[in-house]
């Protein structure tokens, strides 16, 4: 069966005492909360608190999991951080390709896919993003453009390869507007994702695939997608700077 993923992507905010506020209140949340067993949640804080996450990461129910990651091995790249790195601090995810990677850094598919075979070749999950902007779903080609980045990004995996990746589906018009993509538009995403995944890779690989949804989903709303056939979680921003929001995203399966 499929994991359920609840990650929260903290992007560039809070300083090391929030933050350490914010893992603390997690914790004492977790103690007193019944997960589903099938439920992982992951936690995406900027690179200076990942150590300080992954020791709270003993509980199974959580695990660390960072940003962003470079595409080559090691070496003269200042202010990157390698895969390697990642792997010696026991990170176990790594959110790769997210829209504002795309849009402000410039990350394509050549380099998402650069960061999977960097990722893969040090036990890390990637948790590859896809998505379309406004323009593209206005003039109908968000399965177009999805289907783009899965296949340059992903595509050169082997089936093996491609049962360690998570994918999350992110329209980017939803992402920090408050606008959320509807429950039926979700599906279909991610449906024709499984879909696509399913040819390429066979009935297994498709049907333990997890594909994330993303873009303002918050307690409110988590539910209703959740309970889509083919949305088996979410990627939180927002509502993951809070550890009551997140908690609550967290049990809506
Ligand atoms: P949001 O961000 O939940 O704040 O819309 C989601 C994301 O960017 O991963």
């Amino acid at each position: 069966m499929r994991k359920h993923i609840v990650a929260g992507n903290w992007k560039m905010n809070k300083t090391f005492e929030e933050a350490e506020e914010l893992i603390d209140n997690l914790m004492t949340a977790l103690e007193q909360t019944e997960l589903d067993k099938n439920t992982l949640m992951v936690v995406c804080p900027p690179f200076p608190y990942l150590e300080m996450c992954s020791e709270y990461s003993e509980d199974s129910y959580f695990m660390p999991g960072a940003q962003n990651v470079s595409d080559q091995e090691s070496g003269a790249y200042t202010g990157e951080v390698s895969a390697a790195m990642l792997q010696s601090l026991e990170i176990a995810y790594c959110i790769v390709g997210h829209s504002e990677r795309r849009a402000y850094y410039g990350e394509t598919d050549a380099i998402v896919a650069a960061k999977v075979n960097q990722l893969l070749a040090h036990d890390i999950r990637p948790i590859v993003c896809c998505g379309e902007v406004l323009e593209e779903r206005e003039a109908g080609k968000q399965l177009e453009v999805v289907e783009r980045q899965i296949r340059d990004g992903l595509f050169h995996l082997t089936a093996e390869q491609m049962g360690e990746v998570v994918i999350a589906y992110e329209p980017v018009w939803a992402i920090g507007t408050g606008k959320t993509a509807t429950p039926e538009q979700a599906q279909e995403i991610h449906a024709h994702i499984r879909n696509l995944v399913k040819k390429q890779y066979g009935d297994k690989v498709a049907d333990d695939l997890s594909i994330l949804y993303g873009g303002s989903c918050k307690p409110s709303n988590a539910r209703e997608i959740f309970a889509q056939p083919d949305v088996d979680g979410g990627l939180i921003g927002g509502a993951a700077l809070k550890a009551d929001d997140f908690m609550a995203i967290a049990k809506a399966f």
